[in-house]
């Protein structure tokens, strides 16, 4: 049987929530591109229920203890005195998330004996040593596309709070103004600008198709074209790297694989010099 070590977010600080602000969330049954969203033969929680933090368990206690596995679930991660260092010596699956990261360094691997799969609960492995999960034939797993769509509605909202100003001016309203021209002294219409995306996989091309109908000029870089219909369908222009997309971006949202794709882009400084004006957003 195995022993299955969770790492997870601390649960909300004015207690875990006794209800919440839907009683139903949409059924969603695939991806974007077709790849169906998990089918589990049954669920035991309530979907829309907060699941992500120690209290929420991902929803794994009685699935797992039923098939007699044991679960230790903490918030508890880094340092030598930390739960999950104590734990991990004989634990067989680990299990963490992209924002609350148990990061599994070749110290950790090298004493985790049993180990033989860390999961991202999510997208990401940066908290992985690869090589030497590799060499100690580990498997690192994580959930392509889960939370993809989630990351794409993420960066449209902040390109539009960044460019509306939204931030600073909710708190003038938040310190008791009504400071119209503080708060549009900053403030655009995204209309009409250039919106440029370091790479176009699943979340750099979810975020040119949100952003598509607010009639913007669309750009990207990616290591690998997209298809010529879905270019043409977008309306998005190719650029050979990030730095070459900058005289037209006046916006430009990274989403590839640990930003290396970035490092080509000019500084801030240089982006923002007269008549340049850019946001980098990661
Ligand atoms: N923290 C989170 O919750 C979270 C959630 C989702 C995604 N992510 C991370 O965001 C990143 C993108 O996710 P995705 O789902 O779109 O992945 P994806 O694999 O669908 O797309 C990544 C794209 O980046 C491109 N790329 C890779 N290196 C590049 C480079 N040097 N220059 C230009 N393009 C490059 C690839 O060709 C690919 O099209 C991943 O690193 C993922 O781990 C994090």
């Amino acid at each position: 049987m195995a022993k299955v070590l969770c790492v997870l977010y601390d649960d909300p600080v004015d207690g875990y929530p006794a209800k919440y602000a839907r009683d139903e969330i949409p059924q969603i049954s695939s991806y974007p591109g077709g790849q169906t969203t998990p089918s589990p033969h049954a669920i035991d929680f309530t979907p829309g229920e907060l699941l992500g933090s120690v209290s929420g368990e991902l929803g794994l206690r009685r699935f797992l203890e039923n098939a007699g596995h044991t679960l230790v679930v903490t918030s508890d991660k880094d340092g030598p005195d930390s739960v999950f260092e104590r734990e991990l010596p004989d634990a067989d699956i680990v299990i963490s998330q992209p924002f609350w990261p148990a990061y599994l360094t070749r110290e950790r691997i090298a004493k985790a004996r049993n180990l033989k799969l860390a999961i991202t609960a999510g997208i990401g492995s940066d908290h992985y040593d690869l090589q030497a999960a590799s060499e100690a034939g580990l498997t690192i797993a994580e959930i392509t596309f889960s939370n993809s769509i989630s990351v794409s509605e993420h960066v449209v909202m902040m390109i539009l709070s960044l460019v509306r100003n939204y931030i600073p001016s909710y708190g003038w309203v938040v310190k008791g103004g009504w400071n119209i021209a503080d708060c549009v002294e900053r403030s655009y219409d995204l209309e009409g600008m250039a919106v440029g995306t370091v790479a176009a996989g699943r979340i750099g091309s979810a975020v040119l198709r949100r952003l598509k109908p607010f009639d913007v000029r669309l750009h990207y870089t990616d290591l690998h074209r997209l298809p010529e219909d879905v270019e043409r369908d977008l309306g998005v222009t190719f650029h050979q790297s990030a730095a070459d997309m900058v005289p037209s971006g006046r916006w430009k949202a990274g989403s590839s694989p640990g930003m290396q794709a970035m490092s080509g882009s000019p500084s801030p400084h240089r982006a923002t010099t007269p008549g340049a004006a850019c946001r980098i957003m990661g």
